[in-house]
């Protein structure tokens, strides 16, 4: 018999991290998983619930920035590998509160590969350390081109600069102490779960309240939208098979104008929400702009696929709507979060 696994999945009570950990509680009942997080403003445990009382899996509260919480965390379990994706992830909010992100983002990210090196040490069961990271690390496209992994990196706001950071760091570690590292770098997701600050679930909330769609400048930003479990299915394969010390790009190469996108979602809404034809466009306003906002994003995501076999499984417009029919089909979720700190940060953002 193989070795037994043991996770620690950080951020796993996010929007991505809650869709990885449900995929490898799932998919790998043999392993034990581990899903550390601080639970802040984006952290939701709804998001677990129906795996919450599974064989292997276990939560655990705790601040990657504590590094005494960190090594008493890591005296009392031995790892063999570790997916981290917490962070703060808002580029809006990073513009309002740039520390808190240079602390989570580079701090804990510092702090976790010390302790994973430390264990390193003396336990040679320890396999991987991946880092999950976003394509903003490259910065911004202008009509032509796509991001590889050889892109330099010139990251240009508060959160793209301390994923930069972070990166950098990772990298640093696989260099100077040999930490089997993999990196990932990801467009932007959408699906079930994502906290309502975020364009797509913003948007859908608010037509559903017939409240205004704010749209930054003319709306003529581009971004590459890849489903969240397309994402989640990349991170499997390259936790399982990614080579150490690599980087992998991964992108839905499905790209849109961000004005495009709010209408598009305006037409699903409208009919599922048996509108008139039109009535949602009526909301959108050109909003002000925010500040470094990078143009385009585009991944070639060829590497993953042509090393790993990995694709995209999800046509665009059906996911769209399944998930705008979960929005609507999960209005206790969202009452949740709505009641929580989510006005202050509206009005302070938008009003
Ligand atoms: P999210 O904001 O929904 O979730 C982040 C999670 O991290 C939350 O559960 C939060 O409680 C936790 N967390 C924050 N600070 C913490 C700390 N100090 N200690 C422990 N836990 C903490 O984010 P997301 O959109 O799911 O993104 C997850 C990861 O994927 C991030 O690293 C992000 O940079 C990256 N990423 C996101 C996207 C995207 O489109 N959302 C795309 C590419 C990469
Ligand atoms: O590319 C990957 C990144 O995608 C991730 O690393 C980030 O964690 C994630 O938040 C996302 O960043 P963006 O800034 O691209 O996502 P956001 O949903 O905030 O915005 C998408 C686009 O829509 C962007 O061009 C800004 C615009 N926008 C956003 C909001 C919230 C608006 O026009 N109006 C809005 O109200």
């Amino acid at each position: 018999m193989g070795l037994k696994h043991k996770i620690l999945i950080t951020g796993g009570a996010g929007f991505i991290g809650s869709h990885v950990v449900r995929r490898f509680v799932r998919n790998y009942p043999d392993y034990e998983i581990v899903n550390l997080d601080k639970l802040t403003y984006a952290g939701n445990l709804e998001n677990l619930k129906d795996i919450a009382e599974a064989p292997g899996y276990r939560f655990i509260k705790g601040d990657i920035v504590d590094l005494d919480f960190l090594e008493k965390l890591f005296s009392e379990n031995i790892f063999t590998g570790i997916i981290h994706l917490a962070a703060e992830s808002h580029v809006d909010r990073s513009i309002l509160d740039p520390l808190n992100f240079i602390n989570t983002n580079l701090l804990g990210t510092a702090n976790l590969l010390h302790m994973a090196n430390e264990q390193m040490k003396y336990n040679p069961s320890f396999s991987c350390f991946y880092h999950i990271s976003t394509d903003e690390v490259y910065g911004s496209l202008g009509k032509e081109g796509l991001f590889t992994e050889e892109s330099p990196y010139d990251p240009r706001s508060p959160y793209s600069a301390s994923k930069a950071g972070s990166d950098h760091l990772v990298r640093a570690f696989y260099h100077t102490y040999g930490l089997p590292v993999v990196v990932s770098n990801c467009s932007n997701n959408y699906g079930p779960n994502q906290f309502p600050e975020k364009l797509i679930p913003l948007v859908i909330n608010n037509i559903k309240n017939s409240r205004e769609l704010p749209v930054y400048g003319k709306g003529e930003n581009i971004r590459d939208w890849l489903y969240v479990e397309d994402h989640a299915a990349a991170i499997d394969l390259i936790f399982h098979e990614g080579n150490k010390g690599e980087t992998y790009n991964i992108g839905g190469n499905n790209e849109w104008k961000n004005l495009d996108l709010v209408k598009l979602l305006c037409e699903i809404m409208d009919e599922k929400l048996e509108r008139a034809k039109g009535e949602s466009e009526k909301l959108i306003r050109f909003v002000k702009d925010r500040p470094g906002h990078d143009l385009r994003y585009a991944i070639d995501a060829s590497k993953i696929e042509s090393e790993l076999g990995w694709q995209p499984g999800l046509d665009f417009k059906n996911a769209l709507s399944a998930t705008v029919d979960w929005y609507l089909d999960n209005q206790d979720w969202l009452d949740h979060i709505l009641s929580g700190e989510y006005e202050s940060y509206y009005e302070k953002q938008y009003l």
